[in-house]
Parts: C-alpha cells; sequence; structure tokens
C-alpha cells in the first residue's frame, strides 16, 4: 500500500485546481501518444502486473504520462497498470492511469482508449474516494470524456492535433432508450445465470450488438446510444478481467455520473473493495433498468 504524507487536500480549491491539471495534462498528451502509436504496435517483451504482454505503445504511454503527472503539484501518487506498485511522486490525491486501453486493438488499427481516476485517499482507495475520472478515446477522432466531484457531470471535448480540446457536449446523459450492448470474454465461459440475461437482451428488437474489444471503445458506445457493457465474471475467472483501480471505479463513476448504472453484477461498482492495486472485478455499465435486469438475473449467485 502507497501511504501519503498528507492525505486530505485543503478546501482552498487545491484539489480542484490538481484535477484540472491532471485532466490538462492528458488532454495536451493524447495527440503524442496517438503520434507515438505507429511503430510501437510491437510486444516490448515484458508482461504487466496482470500476466498481459506489453506493448511498446503501453510502455511508452506509461512514461509519458508518468513524467507530466508527477510533476503536478499536490498528486501524490502515480499508479499505472502497467507498474507493480503506485510511486510516490510527492503529497497529495493518488492518480491511477491505464495508459493504453485495448491494445490488442493496436495490430488491427481499432479503438483505444487512456483512462484516469484520480482519488482523495492511500492506494487501494475505494470507489467513494474518487474525485473525478476520465478517458481519451483514439477513436477516428480523439475525444476525452469526464466526470468531475465538483459540478457532479459529465463532459465530453474533441482534442485537436495540436493538443487544444474544446467542448463538444456538455452534461452528457444516457439516452433513455437503450439500443446497443457488448459482452467481453469467451462465451463458452459465460456462467448460466449471465447467459441467460443476455438471450433476454437479445430476443430484444431494440438491441443490436456492438462490441470492439476495448473497454473504452464498448464503453463510448454506450454513453453515445444508451445500453450496456459487460465484462462478465467467467466460469474460470470469477472475477473477470478488468481491474477495479484503473478501470472498473473509472467507468463506473463516469457512466453513474452521465445518470447510468453500474454493477459488479449484485451493487454498484464504486461499492466494490478490494485491498490489492490490480485486484480485478466482473464490470458491468449501462442504462439503469438493463443494470437492475442482470442484478435480479445474477441474484442467485454468490
Ligand atoms: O484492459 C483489458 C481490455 O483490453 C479491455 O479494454 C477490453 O474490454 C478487454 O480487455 C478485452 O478482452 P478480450 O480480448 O478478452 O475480449
Amino acid at each position: 500500500m502507497v501511504t501519503r504524507e498528507n492525505p486530505t487536500p485543503d478546501e482552498t480549491g487545491q484539489t480542484s485546481d490538481t484535477v484540472d491539471a491532471v485532466l490538462d495534462v492528458v488532454a495536451r498528451s493524447a495527440p503524442e501518444i496517438r503520434e507515438g502509436l505507429p511503430g510501437r504496435r510491437v510486444a516490448h517483451g515484458e508482461e504487466n502486473p496482470s500476466g498481459e504482454t506489453q506493448m511498446a505503445a503501453d510502455v511508452f504511454a506509461d512514461e509519458l504520462l508518468c513524467e507530466r503527472i508527477s510533476e503536478i503539484e499536490n498528486v501524490g501518487v502515480y499508479a499505472s497498470e502497467e507498474r507493480e506498485e503506485g510511486i510516490d511522486v510527492g503529497n497529495g490525491l493518488s492518480v491511477c492511469v491505464d495508459p493504453l486501453d485495448g491494445s490488442s486493438n493496436l495490430k488491427p488499427n481499432a479503438a483505444m482508449g487512456t483512462i484516469v481516476a484520480i482519488y482523495d485517499d492511500d492506494l487501494p482507495a475505494t470507489g467513494r474516494d474518487i474525485v473525478a475520472a476520465a478517458y481519451v478515446l483514439y477513436g477516428a477522432t480523439t475525444t476525452m470524456v469526464t466526470a468531475r466531484e465538483k459540478t457532479d457531470t459529465v463532459t465530453e471535448y474533441v482534442i485537436h492535433p495540436d493538443g487544444n480540446y474544446q467542448v463538444v457536449h456538455e452534461e452528457l446523459s444516457l439516452p433513455d432508450d437503450p439500443t446497443v450492448y457488448g459482452f467481453g470474454g469467451r462465451v463458452p465461459h459465460w456462467v448460466e445465470e449471465f447467459r441467460e440475461f443476455v438471450e433476454s437482451i437479445e430476443s430484444d428488437p431494440s438491441m443490436k450488438l456492438r462490441y470492439g474489444g476495448a473497454m473504452i471503445g464498448d464503453v463510448n458506445q454506450v454513453l453515445t446510444y444508451g445500453g450496456i457493457f459487460g465484462y462478465p465474471t467467467l466460469g474460470n475467472a470469477p472475477e473477470g478481467k478488468l481491474r477495479v483501480q484503473f478501470e472498473g471505479y473509472p467507468v463506473g463513476y463516469i457512466v453513474e455520473t452521465a445518470g447510468g448504472a453500474s454493477s459488479d453484477g449484485h451493487q454498484s461498482l464504486l461499492d466494490v473493495e478490494k485491498d490489492e492495486l490490480h485486484a480485478r472485478t466482473p464490470v458491468y455499465v449501462g442504462n439503469r433498468e438493463l443494470i437492475d435486469d442482470l442484478e435480479s438475473y445474477m441474484a442467485d449467485r454468490d
């Protein structure tokens, strides 16, 4: 566990200024990360702490963000999916980064993301300690979606190649009538209760499959069109694949702030408590009625 010397930032706006600074660094670094991808579509030769093969692009994005975020005043810890432990960089907020979410999409040239979660506590923090979360989506265009405690709203920005960015959507909220769904994991490994839930979704003529293999791309579909994304509990991996601190809490926070719901199958993702930095959890996010349905299908399962 990383311990900060000053776990409670003052209330003079310092937290808000730090959040501004972190989000600004992430947005301004996004074009460089994007430009750095060609030529880095190869394995780096190492595994990350979750046992996945690191791509050169994962390492590049991590080093760039680590260097810049560590310099921000009132950031206490920088932690990344690509590093075993958080790095103590000062006194203040803890910043968790997934530098390149969905990097297996590098080779086929499909969407990827960068995820950031900012916690007002030591790591591993809880979902209720989050003060802001954001993701960059490297799609046909580069966009950033942020959710902040200060405003309790979700904002979408478009990021230009020079690093400047502008708001394209204020107070983003999930559309009321959901239309898309996407679920990860091998279908033969889905548990019976989840399989039945998916069949109920598939029998709804208004729903269509959208699954791209990078969580951020798939979650952004749900924020745009309404629906549900999940990386479920699996027969051979009950905790699924996604990491709580780096993926579960930030997307749960963003989707809930946008008026949707999140779950690990039984409770809000923000109420999941794990005591390891790289712990995993099943992740389901989307429109409230779909998450309620999912939880009722999963209710018989512990
Ligand atoms: O972080 C892991 C990740 O790349 C997510 O972005 C994505 O949802 C998932 O893995 C895809 O996993 P799979 O290849 O098993 O569908």
